[in-house]
């Protein structure tokens, strides 16, 4: 395997730690670097990707938008998410998909035996990229209403466009009352992560079945996370979206799906 990941910056990427990981695990040989192209240079830096033989590479901001336009072909997920996270090279040409909406929710099957979410309705705080896939993912394994929140409301208005009439936009200050009808509720925006603000949010309202997922994972328990577990509901961290969303990606340059271990989680937190 001959594969990296581009971003800018990239030098604090995870994706490194886990396909090396997955390499050893499994017994195979290859590479897997963090690559920083800048934007104005990424038809260039991926062009030397391609001739240095790369099967394949990720995408991190910035250039999961940008990076659609220089693809042969783009997948119906990536299509529907509007962004490209994975791309693999064939005879010089580009295959664009995206495994975060999968991430997303095998994070959540892994954790919760299987987790059934045909019918529920899921709450939503934030509405950019990491919420497309979210929604994507939620749509896809048959949630029946995805209840949309997000500060700026024009944004989940446009998301919701998107997506059709399966998303309800709530405005922003109505989050808490918004609970009441919510089986899973999920964290998408930067809030409660290391040097942001704080998510403000009473989960008074929302039932005690009910599955809480943050997106965040820096820190692993946030205080969102961590006020869900008190009240006695199903929590979900952050970090385990990240990991699965790399089993794709290291299936299709490999052949070979890997697994997502405790080990592997506690190495990529160290
Ligand atoms: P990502 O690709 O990780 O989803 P993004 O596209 O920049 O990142 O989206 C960040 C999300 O966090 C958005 O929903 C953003 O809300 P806006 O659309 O109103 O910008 C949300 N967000 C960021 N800072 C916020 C804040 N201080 N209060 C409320 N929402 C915030």
């Amino acid at each position: 395997m001959k594969a990296g990941v581009i971003g800018h910056p990239i030098a604090h990427s995870k994706s490194p730690i886990i396909h090396q990981y997955w390499m050893d695990e499994y017994n195979l040989h290859g590479s897997y670097e963090a690559i920083d192209i800048a934007p104005d240079d990424l038809a260039v830096g991926v062009q030397k990707l391609i001739d240095a033989g790369f099967d394949g590479f990720n995408i991190t901001i910035p250039h999961k938008q940008n990076i659609i336009t220089l693809c042969d072909e783009v997948d119906e997920i990536a299509r529907s998410i509007g962004a490209v996270n994975t791309v693999r090279i064939k005879g010089g040409k580009l295959f664009g998909t995206n495994t975060d909406g999968f991430g997303f929710i095998q994070n959540i099957k892994q954790a919760h035996n299987n987790f059934d979410f045909q019918n529920k309705t899921a709450c939503v705080l934030g509405a950019g990229g990491a919420s497309r896939a979210v929604i994507y993912g939620l749509i896809q394994e048959g949630v029946s209403r995805i209840i949309l929140i997000n500060r700026t409301t024009d944004t989940a208005q446009g998301l919701a466009k998107d997506f059709g009439d399966i998303i309800d936009v709530v405005p922003w200050d109505e989050r808490s009352e918004a609970l009441i009808n919510a089986d899973i509720l999920v964290n998408t925006t930067s809030l409660g992560m290391v040097g942001k603000p704080a998510l403000d949010i009473d989960l008074s309202e929302l039932n005690a079945q009910s599955l809480v997922c943050d997106i965040v994972y820096a820190p692993l328990m946030t205080e969102l996370l961590k006020d869900a577990k008190a009240r006695g509901n199903k929590t979900v961290t952050g970090i385990g979206m990240l990991l699965h969303q790399a089993r794709p990606a290291f299936a299709l340059w490999t052949g070979t799906t890997p697994e997502v271990t405790k080990k592997l989680e506690s190495l990529v937190l160290k």
